[in-house]
């Protein structure tokens, strides 16, 4: 039986309650290139003032503690094919053979759901006795939508006909939420995405309703009864805390972990998944009507104020344009040694659409540092600011406009990610991979997102 255990090398943040999984080695020492603040990715509304009110409650830290998550167990027959000092070692060794070949062929090779009967439990009660073929690559049969990954392909999905939990088929994915808007987004969309594409049973965490509560409109179910911590086990992406590789999670939405309940860590976040479902992620992402309908007020009083200082009667495009701050410029600075798109940036953004729209653009800008970005771009006569109230209002404001201008973080993501039209994000050059960047949108085929340099 080998056994593996990956340890994450740099990860960040650990739910309290997440069992400690146990680790029979020791890889590796985390280092920890954030500073502990609550969330690095989002600050929090005291942090920033009253822009942002919704404050997510912070999980513990653990510090430096790695999270020894993905313990990787492959289990192989020990028993069956041991050498046999017996003068029958032949017609063993030909019965092994069949055996083997029969198990590889069942579970590798047939591009059928395999059933439940024949998936059995690891020693250690949570691997599989599925195994890869050799030369079969993950990525070589044909995914039914058009998404880069998933990883794992039709042909070796699992499912078990037989294994319920309260009425839902099993695997069962959910996801407690980390961080703040942006990435809840992102997770919850993450979770929408493998269930459809995996067509597995995936659970709205009663948190994460709570904390995407303004969207009315989010078709996920939610747990059913209540959710006890233990009886999720966690499932990671694994290598660094930057690497983003989802296979881990991919391989639980697929079968290949076991009819189980799964609890998706941390910062699920796939933005390769979401482009083939623009529009139903959108329609998932609706706001109430009351915040529709004052949004709607607002953009009228920008294009009406645009055309008296025009003095013209041409409805003006609208852009959004959300400038992330506060936090954000230390944690680009330490984890990717880049400094935040300034001036130079919004130039280059700014007259993308003025040149595309000659003379018929307005632009609103939300940001978490409006004192900032007043002071910026407030000598513009194009551009309008957002009274930020809240950031769901500022997200439902810039998402409603035609076109977007993003800076760095998942807020911005989702504000250009849903108003649907052109996206213009900073080219950065970063130290380390990171989602928002070119190499990740072009691997996501977000066409519509384009990159405008920041030097
Ligand atoms: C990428 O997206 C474009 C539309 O934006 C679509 O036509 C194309 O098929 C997509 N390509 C892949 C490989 O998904
Ligand atoms: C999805 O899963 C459900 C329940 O397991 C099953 O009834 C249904 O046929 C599946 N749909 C597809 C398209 O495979
Ligand atoms: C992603 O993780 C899986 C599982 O740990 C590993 O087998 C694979 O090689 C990784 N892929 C990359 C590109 O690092
Ligand atoms: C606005 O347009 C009207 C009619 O075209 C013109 O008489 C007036 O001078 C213009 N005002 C300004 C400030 O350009
Ligand atoms: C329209 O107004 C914007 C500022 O609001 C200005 O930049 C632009 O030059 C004006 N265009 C015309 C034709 O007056
Ligand atoms: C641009 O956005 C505004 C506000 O949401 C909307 O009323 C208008 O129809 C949009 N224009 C186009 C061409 O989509």
């Amino acid at each position: 039986m080998t056994m593996s255990c990956l340890v994450h090398a740099l990860s960040l943040f650990e739910s309290a309650q997440a069992p400690r999984t146990q680790c029979s080695v020791r890889l590796a020492k985390p280092k920890v290139l954030i500073p502990p603040s609550p969330s690095a990715a989002f600050p929090s509304s005291a942090a920033t003032g009253s822009f942002f009110p919704f404050e997510f409650p912070e999980k513990k830290r653990r510090g430096a503690q790695e999270m020894a998550g993905l313990l990787s167990k492959v289990s192989r027959s020990g028993s069956c094919c041991r050498a046999q000092k017996t003068a029958a070692w032949f017609p063993v060794a030909v019965i092994c053979f069949v055996c083997s070949y029969s198990i590889l062929d069942a579970f590798t090779w047939h591009p059928v759901a395999v059933a439940e009967a024949e998936w059995r439990p690891g020693r250690d009660g949570q691997s599989t006795v599925l195994q890869k073929g050799k030369g079969h690559s993950e990525s070589s049969d044909k995914p039914l939508v058009p998404v880069r990954g998933p990883f794992v392909p039709q042909s070796r999905r699992v499912r078990f006909p037989d294994h319920r939990w309260r009425g839902y088929p099993l695997p069962a994915l959910t996801a407690q939420p980390f961080g703040r808007l942006g990435n809840v987004m992102g997770e919850y969309a993450s979770l929408w995405a493998l269930a459809r594409i995996y067509n597995v049973t995936a659970f709205l965490h009663p948190s994460m309703k709570a904390k995407l509560h303004f969207f009315d409109a989010l078709s996920l179910p939610e747990i059913p009864g209540a959710f006890v911590r233990s009886e999720w086990q966690d499932v990671r992406k694994t290598g660094s805390f930057f690497a983003y590789n989802y296979t881990n999670i991919e391989r639980a939405a697929a079968g290949l972990l076991g009819p189980k309940r799964f609890c998706l860590k941390p910062y699920p976040f796939e933005i390769h998944l979401f482009n083939p479902f623009k529009e139903e992620l959108r329609r998932e992402f609706v706001f109430p009507k009351r915040v529709q309908e004052k949004v709607r007020e607002i953009l009228a009083d920008v294009q009406q104020k645009w055309q008296s200082a025009n003095n013209s009667t041409v409805l003006p495009v609208l852009v959004g344009f959300h400038v992330r701050r506060a936090d954000y410029v230390r944690y680009a600075a330490i984890n990717f040694r880049a400094s935040l798109p300034e001036d130079k940036y919004f130039t280059r953004a700014l007259s993308h659409y003025r040149q595309k729209f000659p003379n018929e653009v307005a632009f609103v800008v939300a940001s978490d540092d409006m004192a900032f970005v007043r002071q910026r771009l407030g000598h513009y006569p194009d551009v309008f600011f957002s009274s930020g109230e809240s950031a769901a209002d500022d997200m439902a404001l810039l998402s409603s406009c035609n076109h977007s201008i993003v800076t760095m973080g998942s807020y911005g993501f989702w504000t250009g990610f849903l108003a649907g039209g052109e996206v213009v994000y900073p080219d950065l050059h970063l130290s380390r991979s990171y989602r928002f960047s070119r190499a990740m949108y072009q691997r996501a085929n977000l066409t519509n997102f384009i990159p405008v340099s920041a030097d």
